[in-house]
Parts: C-alpha cells; sequence; structure tokens
C-alpha cells in the first residue's frame, strides 16, 4: 500500500508531534525533512561548503548532537534558500514517500514540490507567539537556558527567510487543509490529524 501524508508548515507548528502520532496510529514511516536541512547547516557551520554536504548526507548525518540546537536551525533555512542544495534532497524525500505501508513527511514544501499528489495535504500553524511559547517550553523542558524573546527572533526570522525564499517557499499547498493550532491543544489537533487521514484511507 502506497500512502502518502504530506505536512507542512512554519517552525515549531507543532508538524512534528502530529507526523509521530499519524506514524504510530496508521503504521507509517516517518521523515522529519527538516533534519535534511539542519543536518547539512551543521556541516557548513563546521566549515564544509554546502552542496557537498547536501550530496553526501549518511543516516549519520541525521544524529548527534546539536541538531535540535536553535543555531542549526538558522544554519538549516540559510542554505535551505540554495536552489542545488534542494535538489540534492529531492530523490531521496521521494523514495521515502512512496515507502511500502505509507509515509508521512512533515516540512516546508512536501504537499507542493516533494509530493504533489500526496493523498492527504496538511498545512499546520499557529500564532508566532504561541509557536514560540511551545518552543520555549520544550527547551526548558530540554534544560537549555533560552529566553522566550530569543525564540520569538528565531522563529520570526526563519518564517521570513522560508516564506520569502524563491525557491520553494513556504506556503500552503491549493489542496491543503490548514490547522490553525493557536487555540487548540495538542490533542485537538492530533485528532484533527487522525478524523483527516481516517477519511481519505
Ligand atoms: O522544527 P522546526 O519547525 O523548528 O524546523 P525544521 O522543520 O527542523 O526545519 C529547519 C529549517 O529547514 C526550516 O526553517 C527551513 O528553512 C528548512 N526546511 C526546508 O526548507 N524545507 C523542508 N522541507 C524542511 C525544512
Amino acid at each position: 500500500m502506497r500512502f502518502t501524508v504530506a505536512i507542512d508548515g512554519p517552525a515549531a507548528a507543532g508538524k512534528g508531534t502530529i507526523s509521530r502520532v499519524l506514524a504510530q496510529r496508521f503504521g507509517f514511516a516517518h521523515l522529519d525533512t527538516g533534519l535534511l536541512y539542519r543536518a547539512v547547516g551543521r556541516r557548513v557551520m563546521a566549515g564544509e561548503d554546502a552542496l557537498v554536504a547536501a550530496r553526501s548526507l549518511t543516516a549519520a548525518d541525521l544524529a548527534g548532537p546539536g541538531l535540535r540546537d536553535p543555531e542549526v536551525a538558522q544554519a538549516a533555512s540559510r542554505v535551505a534558500v540554495i536552489p542545488e542544495v534542494r535538489a540534492a534532497l529531492v530523490d531521496f524525500q521521494r523514495a521515502f514517500a512512496r515507502s511500502e505501508g505509507g509515509a508521512v513527511l512533515d516540512g516546508r514544501d512536501i504537499g507542493t514540490v516533494i509530493c504533489p499528489g500526496a493523498e492527504v495535504k496538511l498545512f499546520v500553524t499557529a500564532s508566532a507567539e504561541v509557536r514560540a511559547r511551545r518552543r520555549f517550553d520544550e527547551e526548558r523542558v530540554a534544560g537549555h537556558e533560552v529566553s522566550f524573546d530569543a525564540v520569538l527572533d528565531d522563529v520570526r526570522s526563519r518564517d521570513a527567510r522560508d516564506m520569502n525564499r524563491a525557491d520553494a517557499p513556504l506556503r500552503p499547498a491549493e489542496d491543503a487543509i490548514v490547522i490553525d493550532t493557536s487555540e487548540m491543544s495538542v490533542d485537538e489537533a492530533v485528532a484533527e490529524a487522525v478524523r483527516l487521514v481516517e477519511a481519505r484511507r
């Protein structure tokens, strides 16, 4: 069975949480495509050329320390504007999307560029303040000393870069269903996503 769920949206919108629950519930493989860009960004921070890094990513690049750090997120969004970097990551993502048993991919351009034929397309969003608050709480739980203002700045600057780039800008696909989670609990957002997937299966 091939079945692709594409989940896009701005920084810290809750795409990861929703994707993980859908994967577990329906037995789909899950790819957090942000990790690919973060891995390239981390290698650029270590002095490598972005395109060389994008063309030689391995599974080991998708693990290890620091991948979730805000500095790496910023580096990711800077390499993500380079069309050749994006192109180098397309085949892997498309092959993953056709995983036997179904797949859920979350990112910025899954419904628009990577999987325009996905069976389900969701665009998960919330106000910048709500998203920054959630990311701030996560960081604190993980024991990181961060200020709310720094998290809000990170979210806003990445959103601006992601939405305004020429290649694969962040935007909902025309046929995506928008879930605005500003006023929703995590459980409510997840339940809505489960309902939408069930309706298409
Ligand atoms: O988890 P969070 O929403 O904060 O970020 P992420 O999904 O890990 O993505 C990090 C950065 O990678 C984003 O700000 C984008 O610039 C870039 N990205 C992208 O351009 N296209 C994707 N499909 C996924 C991420």
